[in-house]
């Protein structure tokens, strides 16, 4: 992927103060378990495209990158968060190329972990060096996401066990469980580096749909991914009978006898939680079969495709900023987004 070396270096080169000020935060400290729960998954890596665009967002409007820096920790924290909590709920175990926090630590200390990264969060807003006023629109702005993804997160549950779910129903829940975060990313990354309204509006667009996009891809990736690239398990959405765009074009194409053969393993999984969390019985020749399914009816492409066009969108909202190299580099990041292996 030659075509983003540069955007892979800038995202290295401005995680640095991000990932210093994160461990800074969350310490090695008693209760140890708690501590080492919390601090698994930011040491275990993951791509940190979201403090990116914090950042990014904020140079793009003209502002300072180093005044944005807390403003970049608080959306990874929300977002490992929200992914150990998600973990649980989707009972996968693997994340980051490690084992997940509640097969590490249990369910328990699992709940905990993400509620102390929670509260990290607001605990690093208020480290933001501006004035009151734009520290009360962040924690506005950060709440009402974190409503958002929490709606978009029981949807998906939800869904999990219908087979009546529109395209507008799930894009509306993908909104809010991805297209949330990334939408305050650049929102709060443009809120700290400038007072123009029209920027931080275009900003907010940006984000939205780079985020919609960026979970359409995620879904896609659960298909065709290498589970070693990816980090995480490819796969999961099929045991666990998620409503994606790709699924909803299958069943709403696909022969009777296919869909049949599909549901024999699409949701095997579906709206069950068990105790750890762990899924003794191998599926995957199962699971191949159906991802063949997709494929013979051509849904990956499908949502492929939707997803380039909100990219265009996303980069379309960018026309109002000055050329930058930030601008261009938010840009880059968008197409990324839909070519990205993992
Ligand atoms: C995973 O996000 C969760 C989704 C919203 C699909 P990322 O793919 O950004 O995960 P990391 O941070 O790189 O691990
Ligand atoms: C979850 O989407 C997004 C959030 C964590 C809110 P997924 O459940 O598809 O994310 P992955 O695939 O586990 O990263
Ligand atoms: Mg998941
Ligand atoms: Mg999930
Ligand atoms: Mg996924």
């Amino acid at each position: 992927m030659e075509k983003f070396e540069s955007l892979f270096e800038a995202i290295k080169e401005k995680a640095k103060a991000v990932d210093e000020a994160i461990f800074e935060l969350i310490p090695e400290k008693d209760p140890k378990k708690l501590y080492d729960a919390a601090r698994h998954y930011p040491l275990a890596g993951g791509k940190r495209v979201r403090p990116f665009v914090v950042l990014s967002a904020s140079e793009a409007v003209g502002g300072d990158p180093n005044k944005a820096v807390y403003g970049a920790v608080a959306v990874e924290l929300l977002h490992n968060y929200s992914l150990v909590h998600d973990d649980i709920m989707d009972m996968d175990e693997k994340r980051r190329g490690k084992p997940t926090v509640h097969v590490l630590w249990g369910i328990n200390l699992a709940i905990l972990a993400g509620d102390l990264l929670f509260s990290k969060v607001f605990e690093s807003i208020a480290k933001i060096p501006i004035d009151a006023k734009k520290v009360v629109r962040i924690l506005d702005v950060m709440a009402k996401t974190s409503n958002e993804l929490c709606e978009g997160q029981a949807m998906d549950i939800d869904f999990e066990t219908r087979n009546d779910v529109t395209v507008e129903e799930y894009m509306k829940m993908i909104s809010g469980k991805t297209g949330a975060l990334f939408d305050a990313s650049a929102t709060i990354g443009a809120i700290i580096g400038t007072d123009n309204e029209e920027y931080i509006q275009a900003l907010s667009t940006y984000g939205r749909n780079v985020g919609i996009a960026f979970q359409i891809w995620d879904d896609v990736l659960d298909l065709i991914a290498d589970e070693e690239k990816l980090g995480k398990p490819v796969g999961s959405d099929i045991r666990k009978g998620k409503r994606t765009l790709i699924v909803a074009h299958f069943l709403e194409n696909a022969s009777e006898e296919d869909r049949q053969e599909f549901f024999k393993v699409f949701g095997k999984y579906a709206g069950d939680v068990k105790g750890d969390a762990v899924i003794k019985e191998d599926i995957r020749e199962e699971v191949q079969k159906a991802i063949e399914l997709l494929k013979k009816y051509g849904s990956i492409e499908y949502a492929s495709k939707i997803a380039k066009d909100l990219i265009k969108d996303a980069k379309d909202a960018l026309k109002v900023l000055p050329e930058s190299e930030a601008r261009k580099n938010l840009e880059l990041l968008a197409d990324f987004i839909v070519e990205r292996e993992y």
